[in-house]
């Protein structure tokens, strides 16, 4: 067992969350996680404002009856206020906004009694979210499966350590991006985090909402073959603030797009129903396969319950050896 500053305030076994990944962590993952003693996050993602996302009321009530929280991705959120309210309305024990300003959401979390987690790209949004009052802070990695920006897990992490200890030292502090196993929290809870956020390795579980076909095509390749690119969303015509890219699975769509950034741009929205089209056709070459460098850890889906047990055994074994001991990962 591994007790951090995490485990004590949210009262849980081991200091892993699951990303509340949209499409992804519906309420039978983020429940699984949670019964395994870490903690599950919904993924309230676009807030609906968005096509195809999974009815958040529904995976909100699989979530229960143990512990979960919801979260959000915070710009598109302002456009559908109402759907915090509604998430607000099962009792989530935590909020997790990322990606836009936190504080216009943050006394409405207070007053439901819930904790705001503020996940952050660059350490100059780590003021913002202490000014919303964050009780953690996830400092994100480009390692990460998804949108992201352009800091790595490694450095960004004791920075920002140093950074929090000095500005705001009750505030929690979590690492996102790039961990998939027990050596990743171990090294994770060394760099000063209090826990981690894990995303790419959930995404291949048993309980996630992840289509077969994209694990089945993802598992066996190597972290080389992600890319973070900015022309994604225009392609998609979602609205995301420049300041984020995109990781997924390299493919076709990504090889013709990457390095045009300019031109997807101003095509914004135009190639939107041909993408669309090819989602539909389950097209894996034309279509984002969403998932972090830590794909090259992945060898199986196996259930969410025994990732998040078996992250924790490993980082407790690694810990107490105190670095003397060599983890041996899966062939
Ligand atoms: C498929 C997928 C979808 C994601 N969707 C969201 C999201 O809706 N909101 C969010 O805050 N982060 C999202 N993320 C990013 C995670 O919050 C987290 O930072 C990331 O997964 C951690 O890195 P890892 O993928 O290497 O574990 C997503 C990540 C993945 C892989």
């Amino acid at each position: 067992m591994i007790s951090t500053r995490l485990t004590e305030r949210f009262g849980i076994q081991h200091p892993i969350i699951c990303a509340p990944m949209a499409y992804v962590t519906g309420g039978a993952l983020a429940a699984s996680v949670s019964r395994a003693g870490g903690l599950g996050i919904v993924g309230g993602g676009y807030a609906g404002t968005v096509g195809g996302e999974p009815d958040l009321e529904t995976e909100l009530t699989r979530a229960k009856p143990g512990k979960f929280g919801v979260g959000f991705i915070t710009w598109a959120l302002e456009r559908a206020p109402k759907m915090l309210t509604k998430a607000l309305q099962h009792s989530p024990s935590c909020v997790f906004l990322s990606f836009g300003d936190p504080r216009p959401f943050a006394a409405e979390v207070r007053d439901a009694g819930a904790a705001l987690i503020c996940q952050v790209q660059f350490l100059s949004q780590i003021d913002i979210a202490l000014e919303a009052g964050a009780a953690a802070i996830v400092v994100q990695g480009s390692e990460a499966g998804g949108h992201g920006a352009t800091r790595s897990t490694f450095p960004f992490v004791p920075e920002a350590a140093d950074y929090l200890k000095r500005r705001s030292p009750g505030t929690l502090l979590i690492a996102a991006g790039g961990v998939a196993d027990g050596r990743g929290l171990a090294a994770a809870l060394m760099l000063g985090a209090d826990g981690v956020v894990v995303g790419t390795r959930l995404w291949a579980s048993a309980e996630a909402l992840t289509p077969k076909a994209h694990t089945d095509k993802a598992i066996g390749k190597t972290g080389d073959s992600t890319i973070r690119m900015k022309t994604l969303d225009a392609l998609r015509g979602v609205p995301w603030p420049r300041e984020y890219s995109f990781r997924c699975l390299k493919n076709k769509l990504t090889d013709e797009w990457s390095d045009r950034e300019a031109e997807a741009f101003r095509a914004f929205g135009k190639l939107s129903a041909k993408y669309a089209q090819a989602r539909a056709q389950n097209d894996l070459d034309m279509v984002a396969v969403v998932c972090g460098e830590a794909v090259g850890l992945l060898r199986d889906r196996p259930s969410a319950e025994s990732i998040v047990n078996s992250i924790a055994a490993q980082a407790a074994i690694l810990l107490r050896g105190g670095g003397t001991l060599k983890f041996t990962p899966q062939s």
